[in-house]
């Protein structure tokens, strides 16, 4: 249907790979900051609390606060923390991998989605922030409920969904940052209070910031992560031969995972406004046009990946599942480490396993959700 796509909705589907990129990494897009939201004729969609709450967390940001928030996290996952993090996530891995088997045994087959790939994300993200293990359920569900108001056109029922889960959202983390700042400690959460104790003017400015980065990290990398892993073990596991073949070309494991990145991307759109009258694919657009940046179609455009619907381990294809420029994902690197991890021990340890039947996802559009993946050894 072309590179950019009149939405119904207003605005336009960008659905081409470098009309995307260009989107993404041009200095004249920005996201859609409160500044953008005030100017709208039509604010309904804006003014919902969820959607309020997310507007001010890095994601929704522009410079100069977008840049002053991740110059102060820095590059969170180098090289020396994820060779710190590695052995924990490794002896994780194989901790739920026991579970699966355990359960496979008992039952004849058993759910990846919910036993292994929902858990190591929090796992990982729960230790690195030092959060108590008995919490990680109740993050994980207010992440499931909250999410909806990301979707491009949200229902009513799932605004309100979404505006309970942002308030315990709200409250959990608002609690967990006042707690750290008590204790004084040495850990992630009490290091950015110091650090923004230095750059703002009052506590209460210190708490919100360290607040909405901490609560916004844990959820950004907690669906998207286990969607990544279920959907990498599904591509493998849903054609035949491709497992055999993996278990006997180990060193393709980085490549599967790439393509499994390309194929089927966990974020589907993300939304980007023209910060100045542009020209995008050949259409005029007009300052404050809002696009919808398609992943998944960026990553499936022929005359960047050719045969863009077959999955190929050997592509080594281009893609955008982890965006571009000023809001590049934070978190790649621990995303595919714990992929790295978990597909190498599964090789190793399920030589035969098997889908037990095909992915259940959530009813969604932007967050991609498997919420199921049934398999048998
Ligand atoms: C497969 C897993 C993941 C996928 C597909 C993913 C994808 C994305 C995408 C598409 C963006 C927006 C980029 C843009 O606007 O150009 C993003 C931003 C972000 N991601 Fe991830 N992500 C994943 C895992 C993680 C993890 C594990 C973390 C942290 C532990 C994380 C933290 C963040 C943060 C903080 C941002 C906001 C950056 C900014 O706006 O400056 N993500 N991610």
């Amino acid at each position: 249907m072309g590179d950019l796509v009149p939405a119904p909705w207003g605005g336009y589907l960008v659905t081409g790979y470098d009309a995307c990129d260009q989107v993404l990494r041009g200095r004249n897009w920005l996201v859609p900051d409160f500044a953008w939201q005030a100017r709208q004729t039509r604010t309904e969609r804006w003014e919902a609390v969820a959607t309020q709450e997310m507007s001010g967390t890095l994601s929704r940001l522009n410079a100069p606060e977008h840049t002053r928030q991740r110059r102060s996290l820095g590059n969170l996952f180098d090289r020396n923390t994820l060779r710190e993090m590695g052995p924990r996530i490794e002896a994780d891995v194989t901790e739920l991998l026991d579970r699966l088997s355990e359960r496979i045994q008992a039952d004849g087959e058993a759910d990846l989605a919910t036993v292994v790939s929902e858990q190591l994300p929090i796992n990982t993200v729960g230790r690195w922030l030092s959060i108590a293990p008995e919490d990680y359920p109740h993050i994980l569900t207010m992440t499931h409920n909250q999410v909806h108001a990301q979707e491009l056109l949200p229902t009513k029922s799932q605004l309100a969904i979404s505006e309970q889960a942002t308030m315990d959202l709200r409250e959990y983390f608002t609690r967990l940052v006042r707690e750290r700042r008590d204790q004084d400690g040495d850990d992630l959460i009490a290091r950015w209070i110091r650090t923004w104790d230095a750059l703002e003017s009052d506590r209460e400015a210190t708490d919100r910031v360290v607040y909405q980065l901490t609560m916004f990290v844990t959820i950004a990398s907690l669906e998207t992560t286990a969607t990544l892993l279920s959907s990498l073990v599904w591509l493998l596991l849903g054609s035949p031969g491709r497992w055999e073949w993996l278990r006997e070309h180990p060193e393709h494991i980085d490549d599967a995972i790439e393509e499994a990145l390309r194929y089927d991307p966990p974020i589907r759109v993300n939304s980007r406004v023209a910060s100045e009258d542009t020209v995008l694919a050949g259409t005029f657009l007009p300052k404050d046009t809002m696009v919808h940046v398609m992943y998944g179609a960026a990553n499936r455009d022929p005359r960047r990946n050719p045969d863009p619907h077959t999955f190929d381990m050997l592509r080594r294809g281009n893609h955008l599942t982890f965006g571009g420029g000023a809001h590049y994902c934070l978190g790649a690197g621990l995303a595919r480490m714990e992929a790295r991890a978990l597909l190498g021990q599964l090789l190793e340890r399920f030589p035969t396993l098997r889908a037990a039947g095909l992915p259940e996802y959530a009813p969604r559009m932007v967050f991609h959700r498997v919420t199921s993946l049934r398999v048998a050894a």
